[in-house]
């Protein structure tokens, strides 16, 4: 379906050209006067130059072609050239009628080209626990590969987890320490390697803990996990098998934590999954001239003469030869390109590691393991901090665990939802659990990814403001009315009702007001699409639930007596409702039926 802006220019062009001005000042936009207009167009005062015209003269005669159509209520010139341009109610009406007509896709269309788009998101750790810096990313993630498929792409998240690096040989020589008979270490073993993992996951994170703590003070012990890392990289057997078992260990716990935060990934692959491809990656670059040794190490030059900062080489090997965060992800795109090839990636991840993507997109392109025509976009989020503006950390002040963030937000919406005496104890847990992650989800996507922001556990909970509780509470209220219209009537004949009940031209301004932002649907997601930037998803249902709760509070429908008029508002509430849930969805939560 066209959005409203684009149907509102085509009539503006129309005008322009009747008045014998050129379309390409005929720009439409939203009014940055709501008190004056609703849309508005500034193209006259542009178009003065050229026509040694007044702007206002201009406007007048494009405002005489505009005013004879039936799109708008009032078209005005005013000084010293504005165009103001209110919609008219009929025109809304059929506009929001038609949107209904598919409570699915509400008027948004899919992009005519689909593309095959990578996300790399998560990027957890293996064997470190999930912390609330990984939150944005997993947040971030999920909501921009359910909009990029609800725009009609082929979207394949990927995790990513850190399984390569340096933790992988603390916890190798940890765990020697405690269980030295353990056939992993006996280099001699033929046997086979025991189906039990020999740790829980709480060990392992204990083991990783230990060792990371000593790693930082006992020089000889980082040698030794150093040398394990080295030897696991470099292929010994027993060491493999171990990597096997922390992996399953830690993946399943993973797992069980992300289904926690409705966020799910397509595939479940690491830094390790690219090792195979890194030794002909690296011959190739070295054969095609790109990879040279410098200072023992093995480096690509990826600056550029526009640069303004300075942009060093791109690591490939160290002088030790073994891989790095740099060569794992290069060849984790040899792999993705091979496998899927993506039309694009985009890698969500912190803002501190923008320079080190630089670096690797250039790399990858420079040596062809990407090829032009494949965009590579780094999603970079800021952090979260703590009230008191610096990193956010427990009470105790250690790093914030993501399951004992959750939880802490669960109890505390478990006890206001309890205080209200509603529900009994398991429902009021349920919707505790639905309600905590509209919380934090909204709380993180309200925000440009990039900003850091604060997070405040009684702000982002509380059902009043710009937050997450505040929609879904709004979303209840409809479900509320729409359920005591209807009593017991099945969805499928509520669905049949529902498109026999004809909406109406607006009447008052709270409806109109309410009809203005759901005819933005189509416009918001798009944009938040092209932009990559739910936060513009977030910004829209925050209008459309203010709209619609002040027309609710204008408003008695329900107790509505003229039928159809009733029948009108019931349809109108279950686009909003259908709009507001659509919306969440593409964020990454849902509605409960009561709260
Ligand atoms: N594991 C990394 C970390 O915790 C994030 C991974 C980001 N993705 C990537 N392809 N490098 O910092």
């Amino acid at each position: 379906m066209k959005e409203v802006l684009d149907l509102i220019s085509e009539e503006v062009v129309r005008a322009f050209e009747a008045a014998e001005i050129d379309a390409k000042y005929a720009k439409v936009g939203l009014s940055n006067r709501p008190d004056l207009c609703e849309y508005q167009c500034n193209g006259a005062m542009a178009a003065a130059k050229e026509y040694h015209k007044a702007p206002i003269q201009i406007a007048t005669a494009v405002c005489e072609h505009l005013s004879k159509s039936e799109m708008f209520e009032s078209v005005e010139a005013v000084n010293p050239g504005f165009l103001n341009l209110k919609l008219s109610p009929s025109f809304l009406a059929s506009y929001v009628t038609k949107m209904g007509e598919d409570t699915k896709r509400l008027g948004l269309d899919k992009i005519e080209q689909p593309k095959t788009i990578m996300i790399d998101y998560g990027g957890p750790n293996v064997a470190k626990a999930l912390h609330v810096g990984h939150l944005r990313s997993a947040v971030i993630g999920e909501s921009i590969k359910r909009i990029g498929r609800f725009m009609g792409n082929e979207v394949i998240g990927d995790v990513h987890m850190g399984d390569w690096g340096l933790q992988m040989g603390l916890i190798i020589t940890e765990l020697q320490l405690h269980k030295p008979e353990l056939p992993y270490y006996d280099e001699s073993f033929t046997g086979e390697y025991p189906k039990e993992a020999p740790f829980t996951v709480t060990e392992l994170a204990d083991l990783y803990t230990t060792a990371s703590g000593k790693s930082k003070e006992d020089a000889a012990f980082k040698e030794a996990a150093m040398q394990a890392t080295f030897e696991l990289q470099n292929g010994r057997v027993g060491y493999q098998e171990l990597l096997k078992q922390i992996l399953s260990i830690s993946v399943a716990d993973m797992k069980a934590n992300y289904e926690k935060l409705d966020v799910s990934f397509d595939l479940w692959k690491g830094e390790s999954d690219a090792q195979p491809y890194i030794p002909d990656m690296v011959a190739k670059m070295k054969e095609d001239g790109f990879a040279y040794e410098s200072e023992g190490a093995l480096v690509v030059d990826v600056k550029e003469e526009t640069d303004t900062k300075e942009v060093p080489p791109c690591m490939i090997l160290k002088s030790d030869g073994a891989s790095l965060y740099n060569t794992t992800d290069l060849a984790t795109m040899v792999w993705r390109m091979q496998d899927y090839h993506p039309d694009k990636m985009i890698y969500v991840v912190d803002k501190r590691q923008e320079l080190y993507f630089t670096q690797v997109f250039r790399c990858a392109k420079k040596t062809g393991i990407v090829p032009e025509s494949t965009d590579l976009q780094f999603v970079g989020f800021g952090t979260m901090n703590g009230k008191d503006g610096k990193p956010f950390k427990t009470r105790q002040g250690g790093v914030m665990r993501l399951s004992a963030l959750l939880q802490e937000i669960h109890d505390m919406m478990y006890e206001k939802i309890m205080a209200n005496g509603t529900m009994t104890p398991e429902e009021a847990e349920e919707t505790a659990n639905v309600v905590a992650l509209s919380a934090v989800k909204y709380g993180d996507l309200s925000n440009q990814a990039s900003k850091d922001y604060i997070f405040d556990m009684e702000r982002f909970t509380s059902s009043e403001g710009n937050t997450g509780p505040y929609i879904l509470y709004t979303i209840v209220r409809i479900k509320s009315i729409l359920n005591k219209f209807f009593g017991d009537t099945s969805a499928d004949e509520r669905a049949a009702k529902l498109a026999q009940f004809e909406l109406m031209a607006p009447a008052s301004e709270s409806e109109k007001s309410l009809m203005l932002e759901l005819v933005k649907f189509n416009t918001s997601i798009r944009n938040a699409y092209e932009e990559t930037a739910p936060h513009k998803i977030c910004a829209y249902i925050y209008d459309v639930a203010n709209a619609f709760n002040h027309f609710y509070h204008e408003t008695k429908i329900l107790a509505e007596e003229d039928e159809q008029k009733k029948e009108y508002y019931i349809h109108m509430l279950d686009i909003t409702r259908a709009v507001l849930e659509t919306s969440i969805d593409l964020l990454g939560f849902k509605a409960p039926e009561r709260m």
